[in-house]
């Protein structure tokens, strides 16, 4: 099974910050070339910027990706810019942190249309190329709360569930053609703007929101958007060549750990 020809053009969704930011840069290290979608159009620039001052290549489009026309045309831009797309990596997400009961049927199924909807359009579009090349790989971004969820979470993580399920069907079709399928599951993850949250929280409440991570979760502290990005560089890698179809939980342990129980010896 071949994989994408070096250096690789990869395109990444929703990646104008965050986790999406941290994967462009490790792919741009590794020497690929980087197409860096999202609907923020100022924070795709500086994203741009910043893997093209690491020494990268990367263009930005700023499509949107629930929408089909538009995930089509940016393929069809990305391989007129960068040549054919061997590598997608299924970033983007939108979500409403609600109580189900009060949750819009709008907000419900625009979190559905981003997270799940969208890996279905960039795989229709990112497959005749993958074919030409003679192989590919897509890796999508999932969640702890695939496996776990917290209140206000339902549609998210019913979302993130389908993100690990579609995965798992497309590794089935896809592989005979030499393009692998996973995922990748974040723990609680450090992103700027969660950054941003924490440090506007009293020592108190800090305690009260994150006690089980601070103090009782394996690895003792939340993770890096770099440790993320890490994760889906190598499952995009000839490294993992075999692995097509898993989940990997990049969650600092957390999904062991059974925050209900308090007996903390
Ligand atoms: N940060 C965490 O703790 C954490 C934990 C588990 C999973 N995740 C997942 O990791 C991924 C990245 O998370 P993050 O926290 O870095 O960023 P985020 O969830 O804040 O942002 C995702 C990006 O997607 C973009 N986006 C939304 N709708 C879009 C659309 N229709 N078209 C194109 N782009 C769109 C947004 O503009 C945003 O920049 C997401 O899939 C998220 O669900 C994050």
């Amino acid at each position: 099974m071949a994989e994408p020809p070096s250096p690789r053009t990869v395109l990444v969704t929703g990646a104008a910050h965050g986790i999406g930011r941290a994967i462009c840069l490790g792919f741009a290290a590794e020497g690929d070339q980087v197409v860096v979608n999202d609907l923020d159009e100022a924070k795709t620039a500086e994203t741009v910027e910043a893997v093209r001052a690491a020494g990268g290549t990367a263009i930005g489009i700023g499509a949107d990706i629930g929408v089909r026309a538009q995930v089509e045309a940016m393929f069809a831009r990305a391989e007129a810019e960068l040549g054919t797309v061997g590598v997608v990596v299924n970033n983007a997400a939108w979500y409403e942190f609600i109580n189900p009961s009060q949750q819009t049927v709008e907000s419900f199924e625009r979190n559905f249309n981003v997270d799940v909807t969208a890996m279905f359009h960039t795989m229709k579009a990112a497959l005749p190329g993958m074919q030409r090349l003679g192989g590919g790989v897509i890796v999508s971004i999932a969640s702890l709360n695939a496996y776990v969820t917290i209140p206000q979470n339902a549609a998210y993580s019913a979302a993130k569930a389908a993100v690990v399920a579609l995965t798992r069907g497309f590794a089935l079709e896809l592989g005979p053609m030499g393009i692998r399928v996973c995922s990748v599951s974040p723990g609680f993850t450090a992103t700027p703007v969660v950054q941003v949250y924490l440090d506007a929280l009293t020592p108190e409440r800090r305690k009260e929101e994150l006690g089980a991570y601070d103090e009782r979760m394996p690895l003792r502290r939340l993770g890096r958007p770099e440790e993320i990005a890490n994760a889906v560089v190598f499952l995009a890698s000839s490294k993992a060549s075999f692995i097509t179809g898993t989940d990997l939980l990049v969650d600092g342990g957390m999904y062991c750990l059974n925050k209900a129980f308090s007996y903390n010896p």
